[in-house]
């Protein structure tokens, strides 16, 4: 693909569906390679709409709706940034020929449902995963909890950032545990996925890139990997590079190597993964950037934002680590519209330090607002640098 001038009859037109602070830094990272970018989002002046050439509003799971954008803006490139999705028809987008979906319409169908990932993942690739099984009713879940036993994981088939997920210690707390993944499952759909505890010594992503290699053909990298610390099923902080055993980690690349091998595509993804020891298991993948990888913004000499945007070019990428660091979130803390931030002069007086603020119209308590990034002689000093910075960040009502 021969890339071109924006606004003109000769440029490389990308549409991205999602416009959070993901999409955002993608965008910046197509923007500096001179593509024309469109962002796409259900709520108005979203991070990514405000560095893209244009921005639209739609639904982005109704159907016609996404084929109505697409055919107006007639972009090259599919970019989802979030899993809420109408994918059924991008595939019939992708069959048609009318844009290329990153990597592949497949991998965003599978990947919105726990279900469909966990299937590939656990029985087509053999992978190690905790022992699952799925729930339609109250009833059912009480009897596939108790073969699976206790205490294990209750979440809602399609949802993210832990909406609907309950930690489950004892039968008595399923009939909550339902009700609560009922509400917080994205569709009208009462299906969940119950998965045994792993007893995991850390977690890390690993994120891995697939792009396409001058001679033609795919070739696979793989970034150093990332550690992070989850609250809620929402990532507080994380760190690069998480130090692993040689073993664990060759695990772990040849676990993400077939899962996104069999998702195919150019891009990055995020390969969620448990370790313990020399053990390593599957959780799930993001086939596009990680949150927990704001972090190789600092750590990285091509972040993870700037090697989806080449790869997803058919360019080559990079994924070498430059230096130690960590991210720790910013929460809203406030519930307000047009919120300003006090302490950013503080935060950035930390030796090694930097910020993301996302420029979200609107705050909530445990809304991710920014990040505050870190270097670090270690893992240690840039864990402390960024967690300072981070609380120093105050969002208040304007
Ligand atoms: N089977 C499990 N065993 C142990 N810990 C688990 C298990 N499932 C989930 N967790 C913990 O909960 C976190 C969130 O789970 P998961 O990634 O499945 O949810 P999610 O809603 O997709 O979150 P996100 O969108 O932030 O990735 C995991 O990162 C892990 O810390
Ligand atoms: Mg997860």
């Amino acid at each position: 693909m021969r890339l071109g001038t924006p606004l003109s009859a000769s440029a490389v037109k990308v549409m991205l569906l999602g416009s959070g602070e993901l999409g955002k830094e993608v965008t910046i990272e197509l923007q500096r390679l001179g593509c024309e970018v469109i962002a796409v989002d259900r709520y108005e002046n979203a991070p990514a709409h405000q560095v893209a050439h244009r921005a639209h509003v739609i639904p982005m799971t109704d159907a016609a709706e996404v084929r109505r954008i697409v055919e107006a803006e007639r972009p090259h490139i599919i970019v989802p940034e979030i899993e809420a999705i109408a994918t059924d028809e991008l595939e019939r987008i992708e069959a048609e020929g009318l844009a290329r979906v990153i990597p592949t319409a497949k991998a965003a169908r599978l990947t919105m449902n726990r279900e469909g990932i966990r299937r590939l993942a656990a029985e087509e690739l053999n992978l190690p995963t905790s022992p699952y099984g799925f729930a339609s009713s109250e009833a059912e879940l009480v009897r596939v909890a108790s073969e699976i036993g206790f205490p294990c994981f209750v979440k809602p088939v399609m949802s993210s950032s832990g909406k609907g997920q309950s930690y489950v210690e004892r039968p008595d707390q399923i009939p909550d545990a339902w009700r609560y993944a009922l509400q917080g499952g994205r569709v009208e759909q009462a299906r969940v996925i119950v998965e045994g505890r792993i007893d995991f010594d850390y977690e890390i992503t690993q994120l891995t890139v697939r792009s396409r290699l001058a001679s033609g053909g795919t070739m696979t990298g793989f970034c150093a990997p990332i550690g992070h610390r989850q609250v809620k099923g929402d990532y507080v902080e994380s760190w690069q590079p998480q130090q692993m055993s040689i073993a664990a980690q060759v695990r772990a690349e040849q676990i993400a190597g077939l899962v996104t091998e069999a998702l195919g595509g150019w891009g990055v993804f995020g390969v969620e993964l448990f370790v313990k020891g020399d053990e390593v298991w599957f959780s799930e993948v993001s086939p596009r950037p990680h949150d927990t990888g704001l972090v190789t913004l600092v750590t990285q000499y091509q972040s993870e934002f700037a090697l989806h945007a080449r790869a997803i070019l058919g360019l080559p990428v990079d994924v070498t680590h430059r230096e130690p660091g960590a991210s720790a979130v910013i929460y809203g803390g406030v519930e307000a519209k047009g919120v300003a931030f006090e302490g950013v002069a503080e935060a950035l007086s930390i030796p090694g330090a930097d910020l993301r603020l996302f420029g979200k119209p609107e705050a909530f308590a445990r809304r991710r607002m920014g990040v505050a990034l870190a270097r670090g002689r270690d893992i240690d000093e840039a864990l402390v640098r960024a967690r300072a910075a981070a609380s120093l960040v105050r969002p208040v009502q304007a």
